[in-house]
C-alpha cells in the first residue's frame, strides 16, 4: 500500500495546480513569426504520466514573464513530449521566441473540455483553420489519422494570408499525400511561386464536397474568419450542435478561479475553451 510520503509525491507530480520545469528539445521555425517547440518535462514521471485531449491548452510560465495559454498541438500519441506552436505576439511570446534547444519554462495543466471525441466519432468531419488557428486542429487531425476507421470522410480547409504564413508545411504535405483525407489550401495574397488557390478559406467551398446533415465542422482561426465561414455553414444547412470552435479569451488562472476568461455564464478555461456554436448564441 501506498504510504503517506509516497502518496504526497504522488499528489505532487500528478498536481495540475504547479508549473512543472520542461526542456525544450526541439524548435522548429513555421513562419516569420511562428515556431513550434517541443518541451519534454524533466520529471520523468510526469512526462509518462501526462495525457491530454485534442483541443486543450497548457499555461505555459516564462520567469519574469508570467503565464500564457497555449493549445498542444501535438496528438496525445507523440511520445517525445508536447509540441506548442507559438506566434510572436507581446512580451511572453516574444521572450519565449529567443528560447532555443536546452532552455526551460515552465508548464501546468492540461486545462480546458478539448474536442468532444465520443460525439465526432462516426461522422464526416470537416475542419476548417485560418493561421496559426490550425495548431489546436492538428493534435485532433492526427488522432483522426490514428483512428481512422471511426470516422466518415475527412477534410481539411486552410487557409493564410501569404504562402510564408502557412505553418505545419510538413504536415499539410504529408496530409495531401493521403487517400483517406482531402486537404484544400488557400493564402490570401499568392506570390511569383505560389500555383495554388487565392482567396479566403471560404472561396474552398466550391472545390470541397460537403453533406451538412452528416457532418461535424471543426472551426479555429480569427475571429472574423470564424463568423464568415459559421454564417456560410449555417447558410448550407449545418445544424447549430454540428458547428464547433474553439475560443482565445484573456485567461490567468486556466482554473475556473479569477474570472478572466468569463463569456456569460461559463469561463473559457474549464467550461471550453471547444464550444459549439449553440452553445456560444446562448451565451452570448
Ligand atoms: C485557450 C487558448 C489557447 C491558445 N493557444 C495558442 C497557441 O496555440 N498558439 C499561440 O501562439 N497562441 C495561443 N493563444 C494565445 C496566446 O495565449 C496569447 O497570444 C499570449 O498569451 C500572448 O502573450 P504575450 O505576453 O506574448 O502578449 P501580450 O503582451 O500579453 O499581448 C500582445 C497582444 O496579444 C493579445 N493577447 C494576449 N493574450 C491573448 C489571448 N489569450 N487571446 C487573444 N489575444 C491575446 C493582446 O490583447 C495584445 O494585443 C491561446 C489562447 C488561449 C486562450
Ligand atoms: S482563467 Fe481564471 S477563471 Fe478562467
Amino acid at each position: 500500500m501506498e504510504d503517506r510520503a509516497q502518496t504526497l509525491v504522488r499528489k505532487m507530480v500528478t498536481n495540475i495546480y504547479y508549473p512543472h520545469p520542461a526542456s525544450i528539445i526541439d524548435v522548429k521555425e513555421e513562419t516569420p513569426d511562428i515556431k513550434t517547440f517541443t518541451l519534454s518535462f524533466k520529471d520523468e514521471e510526469i512526462h509518462n504520466r501526462f495525457t491530454f485531449r485534442p483541443g486543450q491548452f497548457v499555461l505555459l510560465s516564462v520567469l519574469h514573464c508570467g503565464e500564457a495559454p497555449i493549445s498542444i498541438c501535438s496528438p496525445p500519441t507523440f511520445s517525445k513530449g508536447l509540441e506548442l506552436s507559438i506566434k510572436k505576439m507581446g512580451r511572453l511570446t516574444g521572450e519565449v521566441h529567443r528560447y532555443s534547444k536546452g532552455d526551460e519554462a515552465g508548464l501546468r495543466g492540461p486545462y480546458g473540455n478539448g474536442f468532444p471525441l465520443e460525439e465526432l466519432c462516426g461522422h464526416d468531419l470537416l475542419f476548417v483553420g485560418g493561421g496559426i488557428g490550425l495548431a489546436p486542429l492538428r493534435s485532433l487531425v492526427e488522432y483522426v489519422l490514428s483512428n481512422r476507421s471511426d470516422f466518415g470522410e475527412v477534410t481539411v480547409l486552410y487557409g493564410a494570408r501569404t504562402p510564408a504564413d502557412l505553418v505545419f508545411r510538413d504536415d499539410l504535405a504529408a496530409w495531401a499525400g493521403k487517400e483517406d483525407l482531402n486537404v484544400m489550401i488557400t493564402v490570401d495574397r499568392g506570390d511569383s511561386e505560389w500555383k495554388g488557390e487565392i482567396g479566403p478559406v471560404t472561396h474552398l467551398w466550391k472545390k470541397a464536397t460537403i453533406y451538412p446533415s452528416t457532418t461535424k465542422a471543426i472551426i479555429c482561426g480569427p475571429p472574423v474568419m470564424i463568423s464568415f465561414v459559421v454564417s456560410d455553414l449555417l447558410k448550407m444547412g449545418f445544424n447549430e450542435d454540428d458547428i464547433i470552435t474553439t475560443l482565445e479569451r484573456h485567461m490567468k488562472c486556466g482554473v475556473g478561479k479569477c474570472g478572466h476568461c468569463s463569456i456569460g455564464s461559463k469561463f473559457t478555461c474549464i467550461d471550453g475553451p471547444v464550444f459549439t456554436y449553440r452553445q456560444l448564441k446562448e451565451l452570448q
